[in-house]
């Protein structure tokens, strides 16, 4: 009978986090008291943006504007350029707008509901700043904390539908005291240990308690949601050859593949009609279905591509819309990825 697993020790993440904690700019040290505007700045930096890329911009905005009122009193146009090459700019305008109604109001809110009605400020960066800056019961939680969430507890759901659990399994893990450094214990355990692609399991201070890691399946976690499936068209190309030559045709500018060279094709349709396939060829001559198909995959849909191969004597007919292209040069006409593999398929060599 295999073991029950232990419970997740709250107090061992603490202690983990005590020895082990990251060194960032706008966290405060054992023993000092955390600025609320350097969580709050710090946290709308981190909305959309890694941790190393964040430090400089943090340390330039602190050492330009050093409290929320001076940031308030900024121009606009300041603010925004000190935030060019951070990316997502309504984050810096909703930055700007949140400093003034702080400012307006003469201090930051503490209560959670009332962060959650500032500009720019949702469930997640409320609750980061409430347990950060002002030490209250609630354990915020990003992604790296739903991993690590969805880890110890398997949670089979993919986390996009699983939200409220994986919150709600955080929050139980909570231990009373300490609620900044928990929750920041969580984000830093997600970022160096419980990683996305090969999690340092041993040196996590949930192990034995990680129900995911006793199944040797933590890397399984979060369960990815299923790709939705692609439609699948169907069609032909037609590889029409003479005299050292095949015949290629360039595809309307407008659509897929617009402007690209072809084999001469079919429309690809989803209801495609395989024993009508020839209606499509470009000439008549001796066609013959090769066995196998060409198969492709586009981002709205996959290909299945039937082909047909003929050789016409000399002298080669002109055929309208289309051009003879010697077979040496063919891989100058640029064709796109499919019809390379029509090619090949056809057997055609191309350097
Ligand atoms: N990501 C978002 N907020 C963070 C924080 N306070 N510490 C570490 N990583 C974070």
């Amino acid at each position: 009978m295999p073991r029950a697993p232990a419970k997740p020790d709250p107090r061992a993440l603490l202690r983990w986090y005590d020895r082990r904690r990251r060194d960032l700019p706008w966290r405060a040290r054992p023993g000092e008291t955390a600025d609320p505007y350097a969580v709050w700045l710090s946290e709308i930096m981190l909305q959309q943006t890694t941790v190393e890329a964040a430090k400089p911009y943090f340390a330039a905005f602190l050492a330009r504007w050093p409290n929320v009122a001076a940031l308030a009193a900024a121009a606009p146009e300041e603010v925004m350029k000190a935030w060019a090459g951070l990316g997502y700019y309504a984050r810096a305008r909703k930055l700007h707008a949140c400093a003034r109604e702080i400012a307006a109001r003469g201090a930051f809110p503490r209560e959670e509901q009332e962060l959650l009605a500032l500009p720019g400020v949702g469930p997640y960066t409320a609750a980061a700043i409430a347990s950060i800056a002002y030490d209250a019961p609630v354990v915020a939680v990003d992604g790296n904390v739903e991993r690590v969430v969805a880890r110890l507890f398997a949670v089979t759901r993919p986390a996009r539908e699983a939200k409220r659990e994986l919150r709600a399994k955080a929050q139980s893990l909570f231990p009373g005291r300490r609620a900044g450094d928990f929750t920041q214990a969580l984000m830093d355990l997600g970022a160096t240990v419980c990683t996305p692609r090969a999690p340092r399991c041993a040196d996590c201070p949930f192990h034995g308690a990680c129900q995911a890691a006793r199944n040797g399946a933590a890397e399984a976690f979060p369960v990815k949601p299923p790709k939705a499936e692609k439609p699948e068209r169907r069609g032909a190309a037609f590889v029409l050859l003479s005299d050292g030559a095949a015949l290629i045709r360039t595809r309307p500018p407008r659509g897929l593949l617009g402007g690209m060279a072809e084999f001469p094709s079919s429309p690809f349709r989803a209801d495609f009609d395989a024993r009508q396939a020839r209606v499509h060829a470009p000439a008549a001559a001796p066609w013959r279905e090769l066995p196998g198909a060409v198969e492709h995959v586009f981002t709205h849909f996959s290909l299945r591509l039937t082909i047909f191969r003929a050789t016409l004597p000399p002298p080669r007919p002109g055929i309208e819309n289309c051009r003879w292209t010697e077979l040496g040069r063919l891989s100058a006409e640029g064709l796109p990825t499919l019809m390379r593999k029509v090619a090949t398929h056809a057997g055609l060599g191309l350097e």
